[in-house]
């Protein structure tokens, strides 16, 4: 999958995107990010890409000129690919946002910064706006690598697990179950016997339980899109029973 970034901060992505998943998926050819700066574009002396709003207010706006010939000298006009705008104002992110967008070879992003993007450049130059969250940050430089970090987790063969993405929270619409890992007793508390004992179908029903009582518990939103099945349904009935359960499905 290939990125081309318009930022005026290109240096804020180097780090992370030279650690862990996203360095290794960048050194087996499987993620491509191109970082471009859009104050290379300016054609002033000072490199100024904002100025002050029309109309009066606080705050400044990103300029047109400097954004339009960024991403029409990378990617032509019009643009070659999809322009993601990171923006409060877009459309929020979320896992099945993520699967769409995996679909594309090639996205553009475009990083918002100040008070916000010059009108005209939404109109005739972005084709989406994507927003992480209903927060509000000073850039759209963390957004991007989100969106690029959640993009690079579903390109096949970026994760060492080929199956890796297929339980995540979100992914198969139930929040994950609960990981466990050595050493089998710690401090006093134990790991659940269950994951001890070797029975696979056990292990399997106890994950499925553990993770439809996290979803009823914390995202009950969620559970009501979720297809059940009977012994979904079954345990969901002994939960709503009583939803403070300890065991939410300790036993298989
Ligand atoms: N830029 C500033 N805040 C943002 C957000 N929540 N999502 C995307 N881009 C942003």
């Amino acid at each position: 999958m290939q990125f081309d970034i318009f930022t005026l901060f290109p240096e804020v992505f180097k780090p992370y995107l030279e650690t862990s998943i996203l360095h290794r998926a960048v050194q087996n050819g499987l993620l491509r990010v191109e970082l471009h700066n859009i104050r290379d574009w300016t054609s002033d002396r000072h490199h100024i890409t904002d100025d002050a709003p029309y109309g009066g207010g606080g705050g400044m706006v990103m300029k047109p000129e400097p954004v339009f010939a960024a991403v029409e000298a990378v990617l032509g006009a019009p643009p070659a690919c999809p322009v993601i705008l990171l923006t409060p104002q877009g459309r929020l992110l979320t896992q099945q946002v993520v699967q769409e967008l995996s679909l594309q070879p090639h996205l553009a992003l475009l990083c918002g910064h100040y008070e916000g993007v010059d009108e005209r450049i939404r109109q005739h130059l972005v084709s989406d706006e994507i927003s992480i969250g209903d927060y509000v940050l000073t850039g759209g430089e963390l957004p991007a690598l989100v969106l690029v970090d959640a993009l690079t987790r579903l390109v096949p063969g970026a994760l060492g697990d080929p199956d890796g993405a297929l339980d995540d929270s979100h992914a198969s619409g139930l929040l994950e179950y609960p990981h466990y890992t050595r050493p089998a007793e710690f401090r006093g508390w134990r790991v659940p016997e269950v994951l001890l004992s070797g029975n696979h179908a056990a292990i399997n029903r106890w994950r499925r339980n553990q993770a439809l009582a996290r979803t009823f518990q914390r995202r009950p939103d969620m559970l009501a899109r979720f297809k059940l099945n009977q012994a979904d349904r079954d345990f969901l009935e002994t939960l709503s029973a009583d939803p403070n359960h300890p065991s939410a499905g300790e036993e298989a």
